[in-house]
């Protein structure tokens, strides 16, 4: 068994996932407590069917879970974070200088944990780049393979990759200043992908393609370009009209778009200018090519 003791405060999605796999990897989970008492026997279940120390024990609140372990995690919505951190550094009977507290938001740095912080807490956040469903009985363990930030003060940094790493994931560490780019990166890598193929999906049914039979033929079309940005770099890997300069083709696009599907007029302008400054960067534009393409991606902009 390892020496620190964990405690899970927020049994949901992560904190059962993080109990569960903590304790795979040989750490005693002390304590959970969560807003309902139903939530945390639910994770204390999970635990013993893994074969995870009988120790374990359900906390009536945060505070009182805090108590039970060396390291904290804070797994709760994001929006409740700091007060819950505020609870339990509250509690004079927490010895908070000895913790070490984490939370697993991408939104939010470690400053939102500064109420333990000022107590002398070492705190940290953890973020695994994963969606997490509600745990599964014998499912695999979604930390495997993964990549996770880890950001906070050097004992936290410390604690984390080592968490990290026992959980099968690999770490990288961001500075606390910049985690909210850093998840601004996330929701465009992921969220924004989902909006592109869906606006591409739209074309296509448009053009009555359905979208299952859609996305297959897209599919490689994508996981090419994938591979291109992979191996070439992402100015390198652009193709296509904006790439070459060919503003007739461009031109042929909008007009189909704006007459068919107005509602996606502007953002297939603006990805046009943005992909045109991408374009530019690889020098082989001419001028005359570079300003039709910046007149056609502006036209309806100021209209
Ligand atoms: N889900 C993901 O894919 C994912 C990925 C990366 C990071 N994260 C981060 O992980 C954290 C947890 O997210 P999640 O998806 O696991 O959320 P979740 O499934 O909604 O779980 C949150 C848990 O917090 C508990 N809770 C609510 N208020 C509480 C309070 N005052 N005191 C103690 N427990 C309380 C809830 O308890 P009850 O069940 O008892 O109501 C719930 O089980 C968030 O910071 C999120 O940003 C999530």
């Amino acid at each position: 068994m390892k020496p620190q003791k964990i405690s899970i405060v927020g049994c949901g999605r992560v904190g059962t996932a993080l109990a569960v796999f903590l304790s795979r990897a040989g750490y005693e989970i002390a304590g959970v407590a969560s807003r309902t008492h139903s939530s945390a026997k639910k994770t204390v279940k999970a635990v013993l069917a893994q074969g995870g120390s009988e120790a374990i024990k359900i906390y009536n609140s945060p505070a009182e879970s805090a108590m039970a372990g060396d390291i904290v995690f804070i797994t709760t919505p994001d929006h409740l974070i700091n007060s819950v951190c505020s609870d339990i550094s509250a509690e004079s009977s927490v010895k908070i200088a000895d913790k070490t507290i984490f939370h697993c938001s991408g939104a939010l740095s470690s400053c939102i944990l500064s109420s333990a912080a000022d107590k002398g807490a070492n705190t940290g956040s953890i973020h695994p780049l994963q969606s997490f469903a509600p745990y599964a009985q014998d499912q695999k363990s979604p930390f495997t393979g993964i990549n996770v930030s880890v950001e906070g003060n050097e004992k936290a940094l410390a604690t984390g990759k080592m968490l990290i790493q026992d959980l099968g994931s690999n770490y990288f560490t961001i500075p606390t200043e910049s985690k909210t780019l850093y998840h601004a990166a996330a929701v465009v890598a992921s969220n924004y992908l989902v909006t592109l193929e869906n606006f591409a999906l739209e074309l296509l049914k448009e053009a009555d393609i359905s979208e299952h039979q859609g996305y297959e033929i897209l599919e490689p079309l994508i996981q090419g370009t994938l591979a291109n940005i992979k191996n070439r770099g992402s100015v390198a890997a652009l193709t296509g009209p904006v790439a070459r300069g060919d503003a007739q083709i461009v031109e042929k696009h909008i007009r189909d778009i704006d007459e068919k599907m107005p509602e996606f007029s502007r953002l297939y302008r603006i990805m046009g200018q943005y992909t045109l400054r991408l374009a530019e960067k690889r020098e082989e534009l001419d001028q005359v090519s570079i300003e039709g393409l910046t007149e056609i991606f502006t036209d309806q902009d100021n209209g």
